[in-house]
């Protein structure tokens, strides 16, 4: 254990949230034991990380991690898978990848056997500050996203920025959205320059390898902002919502892209989506004017897109969709200044009517 470096304890009415750090895969081994099964659930693609946990877990079961199959039908696989080997209410099901597979495999031992443990070693960028802190899990439905699970905690997250060096740059500019959000929403530690200064230079070709001690402080911190939120809202009714920033509009243009086919990261949508917060934020005046050329300006850099590829007339059905929205009313995370959000409820038709 003497290599984890820092550890999250948030004791609140959701439970227990655990964030760990450790410099080598391998030191998630001293969070394993004490009897119990532990069941991996990794990346298909991750064969080679499945390879070096192989001497601390009992069985190994890998996932295809795609959007089409985030479905029932892999939970239930994996269920079955559990019930094959036997798997009694002590196990520990260990999920290792992406928010895919982490979603999954987290809703899989949610609901088996009523529910047993699971953890996380989140492998991307998105999955380390997002999707594998706070609780929620869940696959998609009929390709509606996330319309199915549950929140619950994770034992622990178990988070290594070494996995981050195999990474695609898209895949890990897209959790850079993410990172960046993080600390849009709450700035209180100072990181928010000092991710655009990282972020850009890796954007303009420096090694993530190379920036492995700045990546670990960020992640550090924004997954703290995460468990933060979350600890203290764990259902979404009031605080959580902040971290939806650039959310609503993102949404909506991911559900454009499905329907024409085109290829559209989250985290882009993520970032695009954020600079139209920001324009509309200057508009209704919680944001100062030049504010969103400023933050424009910052996602460029970072290798992100600011513009929407689509127009008002083809968000706007798939706003109307938004599962968060209640009375027609959607909750709009607007900015005030970088660490500074506010929610402003109104409708798709208004917020769109006031976009350029
Ligand atoms: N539960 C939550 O709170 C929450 C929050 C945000 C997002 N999500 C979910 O997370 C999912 C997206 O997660 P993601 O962006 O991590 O995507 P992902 O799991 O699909 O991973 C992206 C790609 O990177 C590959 N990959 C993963 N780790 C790698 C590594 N270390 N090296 C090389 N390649 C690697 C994967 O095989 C995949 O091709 C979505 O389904 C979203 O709904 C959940």
């Amino acid at each position: 254990m003497k290599h984890l470096a820092f550890l999250v304890y948030l004791q609140d009415m959701a439970g227990t949230i655990n964030i760990i750090s450790g410099k080598r895969l391998e030191d998630v081994a001293g969070l394993l034991g004490g009897g119990r099964k532990v069941y991996l659930v990794h990346d298909a693609a991750l064969g080679d990380a499945a390879a070096r946990l192989a001497a601390f877990v009992d069985a190994s079961l890998p996932v295809e991690a795609s959007e089409e199959n985030k479905n029932m039908d892999t939970v239930l696989g994996i269920d079955r898978w559990l019930l094959s080997l036997g798997a009694d209410r002590t196990a520990l099901v260990l999920a290792c990848g992406g928010g895919i597979v982490t979603d999954m495999a987290g809703f899989a031992a949610s609901v088996y056997k009523r529910g047993v443990g699971f953890a996380f070693i989140p492998t991307t960028l998105l999955a380390q500050v997002d999707a594998a802190i706070g609780g929620k899990t869940g696959v998609n439905l009929d390709g509606y996203k996330n319309m199915i699970g549950v929140i619950r905690q994770p034992e622990f997250t178990f988070i290594c920025p070494e996995l981050l060096g195999t990474l695609s740059l898209r895949d890990f500019l897209s959790g850079a959205a993410e990172l960046l959000k993080t600390f849009i929403i709450d700035d209180g530690g100072h990181h928010y320059a000092a991710a655009v200064e990282t972020i850009s230079a890796i954007a303009s070709g420096r090694p993530v390898s190379a920036c492995m001690a700045e990546l670990q402080d960020l992640i550090a911190a924004a997954a703290a902002v995460k468990a933060g939120v979350a600890g203290r809202d764990p259902n979404e009714g009031g605080e959580r919502r902040k971290l939806n920033l650039g959310h609503t509009f993102a949404h909506a243009m991911e559900h454009c892209a499905r329907l024409k086919g085109d290829d559209l990261a989250h985290g882009e949508a993520v970032a695009a989506g954020m600079a139209m917060a920001a324009e509309l934020s200057e508009k209704i005046g919680t944001a100062p004017k030049g504010f969103a050329d400023r933050l424009k300006r910052d996602l460029r850099a970072c290798g992100l897109m600011t513009g929407c590829p689509y127009g008002a007339d083809e968000l706007i059905g798939a706003m109307k969709l938004d599962k968060k929205a209640e009375g027609g009313l959607i909750h709009f995370v607007l900015m005030a200044g970088i660490g500074d959000v506010r929610i402003v409820d109104m409708t798709a038709e208004e917020a769109l009517s006031l976009l350029p």
